[in-house]
């Protein structure tokens, strides 16, 4: 390195535009949530995917649909190195039936519930809570067209928001129909529109995707639209029926919901049933999760035509709207048991104790560096620990250490013997 290149300040780098670090003490909650809604899919039968991050880029321009602004304006897209055009995942639900087809899993028994977890990138403008990386926690039930199983997501999504805390969040559910009612509401809708003063872009929209237009928040649109034909009320039969079994089912699961017939979802799979959560306190970005039916994908995709169910939850955004509600989730500290040792050979014993801790399942840490009794004292109040284990050339000579409870203020010696036995009780 020249002088000169020394005297100019190397700028630390930054992470990329719109894209989070979840650091300590945040990731904590993090974590927390990610696993909870994890366990939660668990609990319901759904087992384990874990899927490419990258995809082939014809996956998702046929799957999630080429007209949605997720692939038409926000994929992140790129050759590789033999020219492949790749791109990494905006959603989970196109990835999972690929799987699904290339691995046969929906030639067993039916329905297929996978979960997953995970980052999705789309290229969208940051701002609080939106971010171009984002975390989902998804579910897919495949091959079982019973609106039950609509109902079991629909509540596994809800059950999976409240046992994290959240109260402030909103179900709100429609039905898109399907090949059998919605291209002739579609021609209704286009009908109704095109006799409307609107400007070119939205014009073009009412083109390419009418339904997209009933959810326009400008004012002046707004009052158009608002005697608009609404899908809802032109439902065939058969999704008539399938809609009311699933609100039906809500009503017994106590699962409370408003109808929201102007719902849109930013992907084209949909049919019948569809559903949001919706979170006041985060403004603009107030989905914190959503879903819904999708009848037509997996043939779309190259396999037989099954039907399938799902979701994708924000972690992000939960973490975001617990915030709003003055809530955080999971355990605020960060090891139950720190140990203190003061001198060197007190240092080895405490590497010995700390490992049988860890091996018993009690989170323990302890100082390093050789630091006096008052720094890592500090260190123990730093790391949350319930309690503190101070060992001392004395205490070592005695076979003793000392049990410091940081909660109860008290303390008292314990034969280094005793130690792991001690905690395990007292953590119980
Ligand atoms: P989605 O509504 O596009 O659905 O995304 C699901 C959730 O991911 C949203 O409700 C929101 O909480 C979160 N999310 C989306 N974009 C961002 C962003 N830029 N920043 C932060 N969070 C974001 C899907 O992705 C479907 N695959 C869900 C599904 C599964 N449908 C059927 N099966």
């Amino acid at each position: 390195m020249t002088e000169q290149q020394k005297k100019q300040k190397i700028r630390p780098f930054t992470a990329p535009k719109g894209v989070p670090d979840y650091v300590p003490p945040n990731s904590r909650a993090f974590e927390a949530v990610r696993g909870y809604l994890q366990h939660r899919a668990r609990l319901a039968g759904y087992e384990h995917i874990e899927l490419p991050v990258f995809e082939d880029t014809g996956l998702f321009a046929r799957g999630v649909g080429e007209s949605t602004d997720v692939v038409s304006k926000e994929m992140y897209t790129f050759a590789d190195r033999g020219d492949r055009s790749v791109t990494l995942r905006p959603e989970g639900t196109a990835g999972v039936m690929r799987a699904v087809i290339e691995h046969n899993l929906d030639r067993g028994q039916l329905p297929v519930k996978l979960s997953y977890a995970g980052p999705f990138f789309r290229y969208e403008r940051p701002q609080a809570g939106r971010y171009r990386q984002l975390q989902q926690v998804g579910v897919e039930a495949i091959g079982v067209d019973d609106p039950a199983l609509d109902a079991e997501v629909v509540a596994l999504a809800d059950a999976s928001f409240r046992g994290i805390g959240l109260t402030g969040h909103r179900l709100e559910l429609t039905s898109l129909g399907d090949d059998s009612c919605r291209p002739e509401y579609r021609r209704k809708l286009q009908d109704f529109l095109f006799g409307l003063p609107l400007d070119e872009e939205t014009r073009r929209r009412a083109e390419l995707n009418p339904l997209r237009v009933l959810d326009d928040k400008r004012p002046e649109v707004k009052e158009m639209t608002a005697d608009a034909p609404l899908m809802l009320d032109h439902l065939s039969p058969e999704c008539r029926t399938h809609f009311e079994t699933v609100t039906g089912l809500l009503d017994d699961m106590g699962v409370e919901y408003v109808i929201n017939p102007r719902m849109v979802r930013g992907l084209d799979y949909y049919t019948k049933t569809c559903f949001e959560f919706v979170h006041d306190g985060l403004g603009a970005q107030s989905g914190i999760g959503g879903g819904g039916r999708y009848d037509g994908l997996m043939a779309q995709l190259g396999g037989q035509e099954l039907s399938g169910i799902g979701f994708g939850l924000g972690v992000d955004r939960a973490l975001l709207a617990l915030e709003t509600e003055g809530k955080t989730f999971g355990d605020e500290r960060r090891v139950d048991v720190y140990g203190v040792a003061l001198g060197e050979d007190a240092s080895r014993a405490m590497a010995v104790l700390v490992g049988k801790l860890r091996n018993a399942g009690i989170s323990s840490d302890m100082s390093y560096g050789g630091r006096g009794l008052k720094g890592a004292m500090k260190g123990a109040d730093r790391a949350g620990a319930r309690f503190a284990l101070v060992l001392g050339e004395s205490e070592l000579e005695a076979g003793e250490v000392q049990l410091k409870d940081l909660t109860a203020h008290e303390q008292h010696a314990v034969a280094l013997d005793d130690v792991v036995a001690q905690l395990q009780a007292r953590l119980s």
